[in-house]
C-alpha cells in the first residue's frame, strides 16, 4: 500500500470518491431535467475520467481540439462535438475525416460569417457532410455570432452548404466566472439569449449552453437540450470560494506540495511554482488555497517555487506537505503527466493525462 506521505512532490491528487460524486451531482440533475450531458474532457483530459462520464450517462463529449477528440477515442466514446473553429482544408481535413469514420456521431462548431465559410471548405476537402452547432456569443465576447442579423446570415451560410446540417446553437458563457455571480440571472440570460436565435432562425434548433457555473441551473429552463460543462468534474477555487456552485471540500482535485523554506516570518516557500499551478489567479492575487481551509494562501509565483503568505504561515514547518485547491484546475492539469488517485488516503491508481498538450 501506497500513502500520500512517501510520495514525491508536486503532485496531482485525486480524491476518488469526490470524483465519482461531482459526476454524479451533475448528471442526476440533467437527468432529472431529461437534458443531455456532454461533459467538456478539457479540464481532465484523462480516459479513465472519460470513461466514468459516459459510464453514469452522459451522452457524448465535447473537445476542443482534434488532437483531444483523436486521444479520446480510447474511451470508447461513440459521439463527440468538437467545440472549436475549423479553418485548415490543408492540416485539418484528412483529420476529421478519419476522427468522422470512427464515430457514430461528430458535430462540428460555427462560430461566424467568415468561419463557417472556411469550416464549409474543410468539408468539402474532407468530402463529409456534418452536423454543426452555431455559437452565438452570449456575453464572454469570444466564439459566437453577434445579434440577430449576423446570426441569421451565418444560418444562411451553413443551410446553405451542401455538407452542413444546422443542427442547434450553442454558447460558452465563460463571463459567469465572476466573484458573487448570480448564477440564476447568468444561465436564464444565456438561455434566453440562444433561444431568441433560435426564434429567429427555425423553432426546431437545440440549445446547447455550456459552462460549469451554470449548466446545473440551464439544465432546467425550459428548451434546454443538452449542457456542456467541464471544470464540474474536479471544480476549483473558481467554481467553489468565488462563483458559489460547489463547494471547497467537494473539490476532487489537489496540489500536493512540500515546503521546501522558510527564510523569514510570514513567509514559507513550497516546492510548486507557475509549472505546477500555472499563472492563472483569483482576482485578489491568490494562484491556491490549502484544501482543508487553513489561512494562508499562494499569492506569488516563480517557474518552481510558490510564495506562501497569509494569518497562520508561520505554522508551516519545512517538509510539511500541503494540498492545495488551485484558482483554476484545466490549465494545472495539462501541466502533469499523470493524476495520482486516492482513496481513503490510500494511493490506488495513477491515471496518465493523455490528452496532455494536444493543443492543435
Ligand atoms: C466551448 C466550451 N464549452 C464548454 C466549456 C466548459 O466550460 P467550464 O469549464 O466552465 O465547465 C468550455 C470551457 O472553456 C468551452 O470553451
Amino acid at each position: 500500500m501506497t500513502y500520500l506521505p512517501t510520495l514525491p512532490t508536486p503532485r496531482l491528487i485525486i480524491d476518488e470518491a469526490k470524483l465519482r460524486a461531482n459526476i454524479a451531482r451533475m448528471q442526476g440533475q440533467c437527468d432529472a431535467n431529461g437534458v443531455a450531458l456532454w461533459p467538456h474532457i478539457k479540464t481532465h483530459k484523462c480516459l479513465e475520467i472519460a470513461r466514468m462520464q459516459l459510464d453514469a450517462g452522459a451522452s457524448g463529449l465535447v473537445c476542443a481540439k482534434l488532437g483531444e477528440a483523436e486521444v479520446m477515442l480510447a474511451s470508447g466514446v461513440r459521439r463527440i462535438f468538437l467545440a472549436y473553429q475549423l479553418v485548415d482544408p490543408e492540416t485539418q481535413a484528412g483529420r476529421l475525416r478519419a476522427l468522422a469514420d470512427a464515430l457514430d456521431t461528430l458535430i462540428v462548431a460555427a462560430t461566424s460569417f467568415v468561419q463557417a465559410e472556411a469550416l464549409g471548405r474543410v468539408l468539402d476537402r474532407a468530402g463529409i457532410t456534418l452536423p454543426v452547432l452555431m455559437a452565438v456569443d452570449t456575453g464572454l465576447g469570444r466564439e459566437g455570432v453577434r445579434g440577430l442579423q449576423s446570426a441569421q446570415a451565418t444560418a444562411a451560410v451553413i443551410q446553405a452548404h451542401p455538407r452542413m446540417r444546422l443542427m442547434g446553437l450553442y454558447s460558452h458563457e465563460g463571463q459567469a466566472y465572476s466573484e458573487g455571480v448570480d448564477r440564476q440571472m447568468a444561465a436564464q440570460h444565456c438561455v434566453e439569449s440562444l433561444a431568441a436565435v433560435r426564434d429567429a432562425i427555425d423553432p426546431a434548433l437545440t440549445l446547447w449552453p455550456g459552462c460549469s457555473v451554470t449548466a446545473d441551473l440551464a439544465a432546467a429552463l425550459p428548451g434546454v437540450h443538452a449542457v456542456r460543462p467541464g471544470t464540474y468534474v474536479f471544480g476549483d477555487l473558481w467554481l467553489s470560494r468565488l462563483t458559489g456552485q460547489m463547494s471547497i471540500a467537494e473539490t476532487a482535485l489537489s496540489v500536493l506540495t512540500t515546503v521546501v523554506d522558510r527564510p523569514e516570518p510570514g513567509l514559507a516557500f513550497v516546492d510548486g511554482g507557475s509549472k505546477s499551478f500555472s499563472s492563472d489567479k483569483t482576482p485578489e492575487g491568490v494562484f491556491a488555497s490549502p484544501a482543508d481551509e487553513r489561512d494562508f494562501h499562494i499569492t506569488r509565483v516563480s517557474e518552481e517555487h510558490g510564495w506562501v503568505t497569509g494569518r497562520q504561515v508561520n505554522e508551516l514547518q519545512i517538509g510539511d506537505r500541503v494540498a492545495w485547491t488551485p484558482a483554476h484546475v484545466c490549465p494545472v492539469v495539462n501541466l502533469a503527466d499523470t493524476l495520482t488517485v486516492v482513496n481513503e488516503g490510500i494511493v490506488t491508481s495513477e491515471w496518465k493525462v493523455a490528452a496532455r498538450g494536444k493543443v492543435s
